[in-house]
């Protein structure tokens, strides 16, 4: 490896996404309920939501999601996500994703399941990569419910099976170069 390779040349604030360090991964399982029953019972996250049968997210802290698992595309990486401190640094960052050229193809939209608004682009590789803000985070786990929100429909917004479309609170479907999500958003 060169050094080059090796050198992360410094950048201004405004060269950069700024995240907060926290992420979620998504990963296709062949069985997501197995998949769920796992990391409940061997390592103690928590289901904060359903998608019908495919899809299921799952907390470790108060964050709404870390680790999701979908149906049907086993051993297959969904997405992976950053998380932004608020709006301002959502609209830097479609900014900078417009200066490099790479397309947005879905969103913003703020989900139904979390209620982070979100964007998706593909990096390099073609992986799917979202950038989010204002995810639902359970404070407190006795209350069994999310810190209220004037975007929930449901009050209080606990944890549930998300049935049919439209999920989302606003904003459009993905764009067909998403095909990992068309699925479940025609
Ligand atoms: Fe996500």
């Amino acid at each position: 490896m060169s050094d080059a390779a090796l050198a992360t040349p410094p950048v201004s604030a405004s060269d950069t996404i700024r995240t907060t360090g926290i992420l979620h991964f998504t990963i296709g399982v062949r069985d997501n309920v197995s998949a769920a029953k796992f990391y409940s019972d061997v390592l103690g996250f928590r289901v904060s939501d359903w998608i019908e049968e495919s899809f299921v997210f799952m907390r470790c802290g108060s964050d709404h999601h870390t680790l999701n698992f979908v149906a049907g595309e086993a051993r297959r990486m969904n997405h992976i996500a950053f998380e932004l401190r608020d709006s301002s640094h959502m609209h830097r960052a479609c900014d900078l994703l417009g200066r490099n050229r790479i397309q947005i193809l879905w969103g913003p939209v703020r989900h139904g399941p979390g209620h982070n608004v979100a964007v998706y682009h593909r990096n390099p590789d073609g992986q799917v990569v979202e950038l989010f803000f204002d995810l639902d985070r359970m404070v407190d786990e006795a209350l069994g419910y999310f810190e209220p929100q004037p975007w929930h429909r449901d009050r209080p917004q606990r944890p549930k099976v998300w049935v049919g479309l439209p999920r989302d609170i606003w904003g459009l479907p993905p764009s067909p170069d998403l095909p990992e999500f068309r699925r479940k958003n025609p």
